[in-house]
């Protein structure tokens, strides 16, 4: 067992020095960490439908899905060291990662190409819009750095959502 008095100088010796203050430290850091959970899993689940995508488009697919969950990986750094910068913990373990997020995982042996477009394009639009409310915790706390890079993920979040759901988008021209 672990006495309080060790704990609190264990938690001292990761403490990095923040100029937001307390309340800031605590509510942006819970909130980009929730953040990097579903980073992580929703990389993992891009991934692993670039994995298992099958048919008549499957270059097409299995190279989009790729492009996408490097796009998305390419994230979870940043935020988690803005995390320690603004003076937080960040996660620990792909545990921590399964507590925190709130996509559901999709541990289907087949799920058809439409389906895992559809699946993506629904999961990003939900990202864009948990990235605004996180970018309002941001602003509500001064964090205009954390808020600026927000921005430019929304983007790439919408961006996502935009080449999925045109690729599922069906054919329209007569007789079709
Ligand atoms: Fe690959």
């Amino acid at each position: 067992m672990i006495g309080e008095d060790a704990k609190l100088r264990r938690a001292a010796r990761i403490h990095t020095p923040a100029a937001l203050g307390a309340e800031a430290t605590r509510d942006v850091s819970a909130a980009l960490n929730v953040l990097l959970a579903d980073l992580f899993s929703l990389y993992l689940k891009t991934k692993n439908f670039h994995w298992h995508v099958s048919g008549p488009h499957f270059r097409d697919y299995h190279l989009l899905f790729d492009e996408q969950a490097d796009q998305i990986f390419a994230l979870t750094d940043p935020v988690a060291e803005r995390v320690r910068k603004v003076g937080g913990a960040t996660l620990h373990s792909i545990g921590h990662i399964g507590r925190l997020q709130r996509f559901a995982d999709n541990d289907a042996d087949y799920v058809s190409p439409l389906d895992m477009l559809a699946e993506l394009r629904e999961d990003n639009l939900q990202l864009a819009a948990r990235m605004r409310e996180t970018h309002g915790i941001c602003n509500e706390h001064g964090d205009i750095v954390s808020a600026s890079l927000l921005d430019g993920w929304i983007d790439e979040a919408e961006t996502r959502a935009w080449f999925l759901f045109e690729a599922t988008r069906q054919g329209d021209e007569p007789g079709r």
